[in-house]
């Protein structure tokens, strides 16, 4: 797998995040469904992992690659973890660093790109990257540089969206280009940038990052019922806060649109 080309990389709409970033946590904005649909498996899912490999909040060292606003990482930092973010939006810097500031959270927030990551070796023992790999311009670098910062035995989870048809249809097709439901901007994802699950394990392999497992994730209703609530937002018979309301991501057997993972760092590893 390598980098994506530049004609490619053109395409992604990348500069959203310095342009809208001031609304990340804006209640009627679209950057904030990723917390009300979507955070709350994610969170969950990094607990369970956390929980299951006995990990000491107050001992542990945590970084997110790319954190936007700050909606993720906020979760994280609740539950006692010593948290870093980096992001390269200034713009959302500063709005994760003021939201972090008004609710009382020590996070520390820098900019930074994944593929470039500012941190000595070893500096880390979890790395999340969530809804962030199939946005950056050089993934095999920034699985490169993940690895780096961990420490032996750490762990890396991220979430993605896989290369697919059906992710064709639903992610690009339905949410940003058919104005009957399209209700994210043009170009905020890239077809191509998806990232499919053989992807991710070669480049984890290639980097000492032992992978452990996928697991799909899919709305809690139909794709019907999904398609009417979009037609009603797309129209404006929803605001974002009343679609944000109708449904959650939640897990599924099948990865043919997203899925959420997680890997161990492994210096023992062969990397074939
Ligand atoms: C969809 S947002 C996800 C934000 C956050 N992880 C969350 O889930 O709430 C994608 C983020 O990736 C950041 N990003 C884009 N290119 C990047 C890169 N090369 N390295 C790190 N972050 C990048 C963007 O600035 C944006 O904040």
């Amino acid at each position: 797998m390598k980098k994506v080309s530049d004609e490619t990389y053109s395409l992604i709409n990348n500069d959203i995040y310095d342009i809208e970033g001031d609304r990340w946590w804006h209640p009627d904005f679209s950057l904030n469904l990723i917390r009300t649909l979507y955070n709350p498996f994610r969170v969950n899912y990094a607990k369970k992992i956390i929980n299951q490999l006995k990990v000491n909040p107050a001992k542990t060292k945590v970084l997110e690659v790319g954190c936007g606003g700050g909606i993720f990482i906020e979760d994280i930092a609740k539950m006692g973890l010593i948290t870093t973010g980096i992001d390269p939006s200034e713009q959302s810097l500063n709005i994760a660093i003021q939201h972090a500031k008004e609710n009382n959270l020590t996070i520390k927030y820098e900019k930074g790109i994944g593929e470039n990551l500012p941190f000595q070796n070893n500096a880390f023992d979890i790395v999340f990257c969530c809804d962030v790999l199939e946005h950056v311009r050089d993934l095999p670098k920034v699985i490169s540089e993940i690895s780096r910062v961990l420490k032996n035995g750490g762990i890396f989870i991220y979430d993605t969206f896989n290369r697919t048809y059906f992710s064709k249809i639903s992610i690009i097709k339905i949410l940003q280009e058919w104005k009957r439901w399209a209700i994210m901007p043009p170009n905020l994802h890239v077809w191509k940038m998806f990232i499919k699950p053989d992807e991710i394990r070669f480049l984890l392999r290639k980097n000492q990052l032992d992978w452990k497992e996928h697991r799909g994730i899919k709305p809690d209703i139909s794709y019907l019922k999904m398609l009417r609530y979009l037609h009603q937002r797309a129209v404006g018979e929803l605001t974002y806060v009343e679609f944000g309301k109708k449904f959650r991501m939640v897990e599924s057997k099948s990865t043919q649109i997203m899925y959420m993972g997680y890997a161990i760092k492994n210096n023992n590893s062969k990397n074939t």
